[in-house]
C-alpha cells in the first residue's frame, strides 16, 4: 500500500507539467508552439472524423445490422487515439488511412487486417538528415531494449505513432522537455501491464532501483532518465543508446562538477561558445541549482588569492609576535 501511494505520488510529478499543459491550465514561454498548433487544420479532418467518431473517446455507436438497432459500446483504453493530441502531433497533417489500410472504414474489421504489416519510422524517415533517423535507429539497435523486438517492442514503444511531438528543447521549457521524456520511459517503468507485454521478468521497481539517489524527487524533476542510461553521443540530439543497467551513471560529480555531463546531454541545445568560459554553468544556474556546477575559473583563483592573502596575514602576525617575544628577552 505504501508502495502504491509512493509510486502514484511518484507519476504525479513527473508528468503534472505535461498533463497540465494538455489541459491547457499551464502557462509557459512555449505556449506560442502549442497556439500554432491548436490553429492547425488538417485537409483531412472529415476523413479522419470517420475513425475518430469511434477511436476518439471511451464510447461508440454503430447500427447493428442484424438486430436493427444501435448498441452502444465502450471502446478499450488502448485503442483510444486522441484527437486533440493527434492534431498536436508530429503527424498532424495525416490521414489515418496513410498508415492504416482503407479498409478500415468498414466496421467490424475485416479480420486478417490484424495482420497487416506496419510502417517503422525508418521506412519513412531513411536519409533524413535534421534528425539522424539512420544514427538513431543504429543506436537502438545496440540498445538494451532491442532484444525485445520480436516480443513486439519497437521505436514505437516509445514513440506513439499519433501523440508524440518533438519538442524543441529551449531554455524555456526545458522542464516540460524532461517531464514528457521521461514519461515515455514510466510508461512501462511504473504501468506494469506495459512491462509484462514484453518480457517474463519480475516488475522493476524504479523507486527502489534508484535508493541510492538522495532527494528522487528533485532529480526526476531536473534530469531526465536518458541523462544517466544511455551513451552520450557528441552527434545526435538524443542519444538512443541505453546501456545496462550496470553501466549506468551512478557517480556525483558526472553531473555535480563544472564539467557536468549534463552540457552534452541536456543542456546540448546551447551553443558550445557559450558553454567555454563559465558562462554556460550561469545557465545551469539560472534553472536549477546544480551543486558544483558553479565552479569556475575565476572563482578558483579568487579562491587561491583569498587563501594567500589569509597565510600572508598569519604570517605577518606570527612575525611581529615573534619580534615583540625577542625584544621581551634583550
Ligand atoms: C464503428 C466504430 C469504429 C469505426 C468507425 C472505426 N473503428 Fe477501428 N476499431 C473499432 C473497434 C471496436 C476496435 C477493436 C476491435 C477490433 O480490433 O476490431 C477497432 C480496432 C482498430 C484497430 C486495431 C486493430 C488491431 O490490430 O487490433 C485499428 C488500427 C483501427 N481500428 C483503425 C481504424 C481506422 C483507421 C478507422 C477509420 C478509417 C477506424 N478504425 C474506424 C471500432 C471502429
Ligand atoms: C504515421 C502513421 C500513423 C497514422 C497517421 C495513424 N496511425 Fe494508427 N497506428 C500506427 C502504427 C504504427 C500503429 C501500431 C503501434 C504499435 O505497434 O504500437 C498504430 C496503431 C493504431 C491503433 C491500435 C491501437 C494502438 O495504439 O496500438 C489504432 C486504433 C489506430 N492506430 C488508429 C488510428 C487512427 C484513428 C488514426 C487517425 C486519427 C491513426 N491511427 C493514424 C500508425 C499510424
Ligand atoms: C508513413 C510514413 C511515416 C512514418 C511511418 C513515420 N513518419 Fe514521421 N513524418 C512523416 C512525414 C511525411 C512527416 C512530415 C509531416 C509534416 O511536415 O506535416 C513526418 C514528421 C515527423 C517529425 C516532425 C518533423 C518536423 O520537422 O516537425 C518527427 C519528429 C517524426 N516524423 C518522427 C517519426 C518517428 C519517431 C516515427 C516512428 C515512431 C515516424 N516519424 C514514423 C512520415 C512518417
Ligand atoms: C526507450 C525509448 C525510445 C526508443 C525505443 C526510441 N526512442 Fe526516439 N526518443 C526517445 C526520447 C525520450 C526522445 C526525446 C523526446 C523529445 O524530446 O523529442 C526521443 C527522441 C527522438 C527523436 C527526436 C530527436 C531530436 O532531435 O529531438 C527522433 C527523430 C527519434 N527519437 C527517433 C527514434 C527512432 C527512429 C527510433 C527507433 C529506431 C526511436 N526513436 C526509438 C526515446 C526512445
Ligand atoms: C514499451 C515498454 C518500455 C519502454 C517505453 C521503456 N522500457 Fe526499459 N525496459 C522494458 C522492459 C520490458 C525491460 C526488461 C528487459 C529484460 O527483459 O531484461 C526494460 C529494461 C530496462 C532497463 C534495465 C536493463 C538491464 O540491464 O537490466 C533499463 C535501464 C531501462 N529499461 C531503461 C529505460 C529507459 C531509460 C527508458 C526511456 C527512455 C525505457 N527503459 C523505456 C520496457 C520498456
Ligand atoms: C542519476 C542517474 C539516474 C537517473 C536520473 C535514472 N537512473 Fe535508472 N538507474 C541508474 C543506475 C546507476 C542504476 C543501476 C542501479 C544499481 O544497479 O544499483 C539504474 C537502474 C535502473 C533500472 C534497472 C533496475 C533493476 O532493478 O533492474 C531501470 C529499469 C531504470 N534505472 C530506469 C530508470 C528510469 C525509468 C528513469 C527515469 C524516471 C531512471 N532510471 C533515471 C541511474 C539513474
Ligand atoms: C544526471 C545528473 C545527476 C547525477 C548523476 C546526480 N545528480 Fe544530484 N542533482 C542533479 C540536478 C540537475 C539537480 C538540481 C535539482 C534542483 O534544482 O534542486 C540535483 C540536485 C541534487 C541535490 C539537491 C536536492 C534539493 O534538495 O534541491 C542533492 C542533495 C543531490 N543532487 C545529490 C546528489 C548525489 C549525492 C548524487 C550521487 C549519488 C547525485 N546528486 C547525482 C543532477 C544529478
Amino acid at each position: 500500500m505504501k508502495l502504491l501511494i509512493f509510486r502514484i505520488t511518484f507519476l504525479l510529478i513527473l508528468i503534472s507539467p505535461v498533463s497540465a499543459k494538455f489541459s491547457g491550465s499551464f502557462v509557459s514561454q512555449s505556449d506560442t508552439v502549442i497556439q500554432d498548433t491548436a490553429a492547425f487544420v488538417s485537409p483531412y479532418e472529415e476523413d479522419n472524423q470517420r475513425c475518430f467518431k469511434c477511436h476518439g473517446q471511451s464510447k461508440y455507436s454503430y447500427t447493428n445490422e442484424s438486430l436493427g438497432h444501435e448498441i452502444k459500446a465502450l471502446m478499450f483504453y488502448e485503442r483510444i487515439v486522441r484527437k486533440e493530441e493527434f492534431y498536436k502531433s508530429n503527424h498532424k497533417s495525416f490521414s489515418c488511412t496513410d498508415c492504416h489500410s482503407t479498409e478500415y472504414a468498414t466496421f467490424p474489421h475485416p479480420g486478417e487486417l490484424r495482420m497487416e504489416a506496419k510502417l517503422n519510422c525508418i521506412d519513412c524517415h531513411g536519409g533524413d538528415e535534421t534528425y539522424h533517423f539512420d544514427a538513431i535507429t543504429e543506436e537502438y539497435e545496440q540498445s538494451i531494449h532491442f532484444k525485445l523486438e520480436e516480443d513486439g517492442f519497437s521505436c514505437y514503444g516509445c514513440h506513439d505513432p499519433h501523440t508524440y511531438r518533438i519538442s524543441k528543447r529551449t531554455k524555456e521549457n526545458i522542464k516540460e522537455t524532461i517531464a514528457y521524456d521521461n514519461a515515455i520511459c514510466l510508461n512501462c517503468h511504473s504501468d506494469y501491464n506495459h512491462f509484462q507485454l514484453l518480457t517474463d521478468r519480475e516488475e522493476i521497481n524504479v523507486i527502489r532501483s534508484h535508493e541510492w539517489l538522495p532527494n528522487q524527487s528533485a532529480h526526476w524533476a531536473n534530469v531526465r532518465c536518458i541523462e544517466c542510461h544511455t551513451q552520450i553521443n557528441e552527434n545526435i540530439p538524443v542519444a538512443h543508446l541505453i546501456k545496462p543497467k550496470k553501466e549506468a551513471v551512478k557517480r556525483c560529480n558526472e553531473c555535480h562538477s563544472q564539467n557536468s555531463m549534463l552540457m552534452a546531454s541536456l543542456y546540448k541545445f546551447e551553443s558550445k561558445e557559450q558553454r567555454r568560459d563559465g558562462f554556460f554553468n550561469g545557465i545551469i544556474l539560472n534553472q536549477s541549482y546544480v551543486i558544483g556546477a558553479n565552479r569556475n575559473e575565476y572563482l578558483n583563483i579568487l579562491s587561491l588569492l583569498i587563501f594567500g592573502g589569509a597565510l600572508l596575514v598569519i604570517g605577518i602576525h606570527i612575525f611581529f609576535r615573534i619580534r615583540k617575544e625577542n625584544n621581551k628577552y634583550n
